[in-house]
Formats: structure tokens, C-alpha cells, sequence
């Protein structure tokens, strides 16, 4: 079974992004763990990233024929894409909502999640584990 890691804006810096908040695991080895966590629950994972939303949105079009869920962390998009969450609510799959830190800690702008009541939850907090957490949300949503 196939599922989608998806990847927004300014997330392929993780390790050097503002480590304090992010954490200082790179990209790579956050996507490596990922993978080795999904292929654990017996998942064929494909990991996307993008800083655009047009690529982000066109992704997600396409895992409604080619996955069965999405783990997605939008980034700053999260917070004010009516376009990924019009195009997370026109695809039948699971998405999960996962972010490394606690947003609703943080700046005021952050707190809002436009894309969450489109979502089947959200994981926020919990460094490169939300990913984690995100997968294994996935693996009981689909069973
Ligand atoms: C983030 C939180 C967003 O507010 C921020 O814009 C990001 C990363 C997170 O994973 O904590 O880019 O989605």
C-alpha cells in the first residue's frame, strides 16, 4: 500500500532552518527515518517536498489515484491556503496534519490552521515525531 509524505515551503532546510525550533536532523535523515518507519508498517512511502503551492496542490491531485493517504506538513501554508485545503477536501484519501512544533505555542498567525477541518487530525509538537505519529495515525486510519 502506497502513501504520500508531503513536504511544504522552506521545509527542505530542516537542520539548518532555525534549529532551536525545528530541530537540527536534516532533511535527509528525517525523510530516511520516515521511510524506514512507513516501510515498518508495511507502507510503500514516496516522499515530496516543494516550496510551491501549485506543485503542492498538483501532488496532491495526482495521490488520489496513485496513494492511499497523506501525511502532510504544509508549513506556512497551513495557515492561509484556501487552495491545498480546496484541494485536500476534492480528494477522498486520509490526510493527516502533522507539524514538528506546536504551533498553537507559537506566533498568534500560526494558531489558525485552515487546512485542519479538511484533515482527519492534526499532529503538532513533537519535533521530526510528528511525522512519525503521522504514519502510524495513517496506518489505523486505513486499517
Ligand atoms: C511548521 C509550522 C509552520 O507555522 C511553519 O510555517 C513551518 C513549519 C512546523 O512543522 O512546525 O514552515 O509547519
Amino acid at each position: 500500500m502506497k502513501i504520500l509524505v508531503m513536504h511544504g515551503p522552506n521545509l527542505n532546510l530542516l537542520g539548518e532552518r532555525e534549529p532551536g525550533i525545528y530541530g537540527s536532523d536534516t532533511f535527509e535523515s528525517i525523510n530516511a527515518e520516515i521511510i524506514a518507519h512507513a516501510q515498518k508498517l508495511g507502507f510503500e512511502c514516496e516522499v515530496f517536498q516543494s516550496n510551491s503551492e501549485g506543485a503542492l496542490i498538483d501532488r496532491l491531485h495526482a495521490a488520489r489515484l496513485d496513494c492511499k493517504g497523506v501525511v502532510l506538513n504544509a508549513g506556512a501554508y497551513t495557515h492561509y491556503s484556501y487552495a491545498i485545503r480546496d484541494a485536500i477536501a476534492a480528494i477522498k484519501i486520509p490526510v493527516v496534519e502533522v507539524h514538528l512544533s506546536n504551533i498553537h505555542a507559537r506566533d498568534e498567525f500560526r494558531h489558525n490552521s485552515v487546512i485542519a477541518p479538511v484533515c482527519a487530525g492534526q499532529i503538532a509538537g513533537f519535533g521530526k515525531y510528528s511525522y512519525i505519529l503521522g504514519l502510524e495515525a495513517l496506518a489505523r486510519l486505513l486499517g
